[in-house]
C-alpha cells in the first residue's frame, strides 16, 4: 500500500468510526479544523492522561498547571512573540494560493520575484477583541504557546507550594496558531492542543538536564507501543532555532507523508523569566533559601502536541492482516490508549439468559474500564468491528457460560482465546489495565 493510501484508510476510519470528523461538516467545513467523536475524544483523552500520568503523577518534582488561553497583552511583547513570531509568506501570483517561504523548493525560490511575490513577514497569532467593540486596548491574542501560562504562574507556584529547584510545572491547553499552510489531517492546525511542560534547573546543570529530557522525551513514545524504527531524534541546526532558544531537539515520527516533528525538547536558558521579569517589574528570580542566592533559572521544554501524538498513534497502530484468507483491520493501540478497553458480546441474542449474563458482566466492568455491548451482527462480524477501533478484549458469552459460569476472553492482537470463570474476569481485566 502507498503512504497516500495509508493516510486517505486512516483518514476514513477515523470518519467511519468516530475518531475525527470534519469541523462543521454540515456548512462544506471548515478548512483544516476537525472534531474528535466519541472515540477519538477517548484516545485523545487517553493520550492527555498516559502524558500527564508520566510527567506528573508518577514524579516528585512535577506539578500541573491550567492557565487561561486569553492572556495580557503584554505578556506577547515580553515573550517576543509579538515581534518575532513569524513566518515569511509569499503569494502564487498565478493560483493566488498563498505559502511559507521556507516550504518552497529552491526551483519555486527561484522564482520569487516572477510567479511568487517578495517574501513578507506574517505574524502566526490569532487576534480577538475582549468586551465592547472598537476599543483597542482590549485587543487580545490566543495564546500561541501554552508555555508563558506558565512563566508568568512562575511565582505563584514557587509561593504556594515551596517548590525547591530542580521542579518543573506541567500543562495540557489549546493553542492557537495562523498558520500559512495547514494540512496533512490534524498534523498541522490553526487550533490545537499542547503538552508542555517548563522545567526549571540551574544553568550549570541545563545541558544535562536537557539531555535527560530528550531521552524521557523518547522514551514515552516507546513506551506506548510507537515503533522504535518510527521513531528518531532529530537536534535543531543553528539558523531552525526559535528566537529563545539555546538548543533544540525534535523528537520526529514516520508520518505516511514522510518525516514530521512531534514534539520539541527546547533550552530557552532563562530569556522568558528575564523578559517577564523586566517588562511586568516584578522579582522573578528564584530565591534559594539555604545558599540566600537569587537567580532565573534555566529552562528545559519538553513540548509536544496532542493532536501529533494521537495521529501517530493512530498511524503507527494501524494494521491490515490477513487472517484464514479474510481482510482485517486492526488498530493495535496500547492498553493505556485504546478507547475501549472491553466488549461484551452475546452468542445468541436471541437467548435471554445470555443476553442478561453479558449485559451484567458489561455493567460490573463498566465500573474500572471503558466497556461496551454490542449484538447488532453476527459473532465474526463483531470481532472485526471492535479490532478496526482498537478494542482490546472481546468478552463472549455463550451457551456453556450459562452452565460454567465461564466466558471466552479474545486477545485483539493475538486473536487466541481463553475461558475465565465469571467472577475472576474482574480481576483479569482490572490487573491488566491497572498502574
Ligand atoms: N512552547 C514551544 C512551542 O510551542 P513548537 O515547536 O512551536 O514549540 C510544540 O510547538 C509542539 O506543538 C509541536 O511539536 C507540535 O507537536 C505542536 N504543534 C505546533 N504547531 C502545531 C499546529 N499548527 N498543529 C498541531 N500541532 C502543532
Amino acid at each position: 500500500m502507498s503512504n497516500a493510501d495509508l493516510m486517505d484508510r486512516i483518514v476514513s476510519l477515523c470518519k467511519r468510526r468516530g475518531f475525527i470528523f470534519q469541523s462543521s461538516e454540515i456548512y462544506g467545513g471548515l478548512a483544516n479544523a476537525w472534531d474528535y467523536g466519541p472515540l477519538g475524544s477517548e484516545l485523545k483523552r487517553n493520550v492527555k492522561n498516559a502524558w500527564w500520568r508520566c510527567v506528573v503523577h508518577s514524579r516528585d518534582d512535577m506539578v500541573g498547571l491550567d492557565a487561561a488561553i486569553l492572556m495580557h497583552p503584554d505578556t506577547w511583547k515580553a515573550s517576543g512573540h509579538a515581534e518575532n513570531f513569524t513566518d515569511l509568506l509569499v503569494d502564487d501570483k498565478e493560483t493566488k494560493k498563498r505559502y511559507r517561504y521556507d516550504h518552497l523548493t529552491e526551483e519555486e525560490r527561484a522564482k520569487v520575484g516572477t510567479r511568487y511575490t517578495e517574501p513578507r513577514e506574517f505574524n502566526l497569532m490569532l487576534r480577538t477583541q475582549l468586551g465592547a467593540v472598537g476599543d483597542t486596548s482590549a485587543e487580545v491574542y490566543l495564546r500561541p504557546e501554552t508555555a508563558q501560562g506558565i512563566f508568568v504562574n512562575f511565582k505563584n507556584v514557587l509561593d504556594s507550594t515551596s517548590r525547591r529547584l530542580p521542579f518543573g510545572i506541567a500543562q495540557i491547553g489549546k493553542s492557537f496558531r495562523n498558520e500559512i499552510t495547514a494540512g496533512n489531517f490534524v498534523f498541522r492546525m490553526r487550533e490545537f492542543e499542547q503538552m508542555e511542560i517548563e522545567y526549571f534547573t540551574t544553568a550549570e546543570d541545563s545541558e544535562a538536564c536537557h539531555e535527560r529530557w530528550i531521552q524521557e522525551r523518547f522514551q514515552w513514545y516507546l513506551d506506548l507501543g510507537i515503533r522504535a524504527d518510527n521513531l528518531k531524534l532529530r537536534p535543531h541546526g543553528e539558523d531552525e532555532l526559535a528566537h529563545y532558544a539555546k538548543g533544540c531537539t525534535d523528537v520526529e515520527y514516520r508520518f505516511p507523508f514522510g518525516w514530521a516533528e512531534l514534539e520539541g525538547i527546547a533550552n530557552r536558558t532563562d530569556y522568558d523569566l528575564k523578559q517577564h521579569a523586566e517588562l511586568s517589574g516584578k522579582d522573578l528570580r528564584y530565591h534559594d533559601k539555604i545558599t540566600n542566592e537569587r537567580y532565573f533559572p534555566y529552562v528545559i521544554e519538553p513540548s509536544g502536541g496532542v493532536d501529533r501524538a494521537t495521529l501517530a498513534f493512530l498511524a503507527d497502530a494501524y494494521h491490515e492482516e490477513e487472517v484464514e484468507g479474510r481482510p482485517r483491520v486492526v488498530l493495535k493501540l496500547h492498553r493505556d490508549l485504546a478507547p475501549t478497553k472491553v466488549a461484551v458480546l452475546p452468542l445468541l441474542k436471541k437467548n435471554a439468559d445470555i443476553v442478561a449474563m453479558a449485559k451484567n458482566i458489561k455493567s460490573d466492568l463498566l465500573k474500572s474500564v471503558t466497556c461496551v455491548y454490542d449484538d447488532t451482527a453476527a459473532i465474526g462480524k463483531l470481532y472485526r468491528r471492535q479490532d478496526e477501533v482498537g478494542t482490546f478484549y472481546c468478552v463472549t458469552v455463550d451457551v456453556e457460560s450459562l452452565e460454567d459460569k465461564q466466558v471466552t476472553v479474545r486477545d485483539r492482537d493475538t486473536m487466541q482465546q481463553q475461558r475465565i470463570a465469571v467472577d475472576q474476569l474482574k480481576n483479569f481485566i482490572n490487573d491488566k489495565f491497572s498502574h
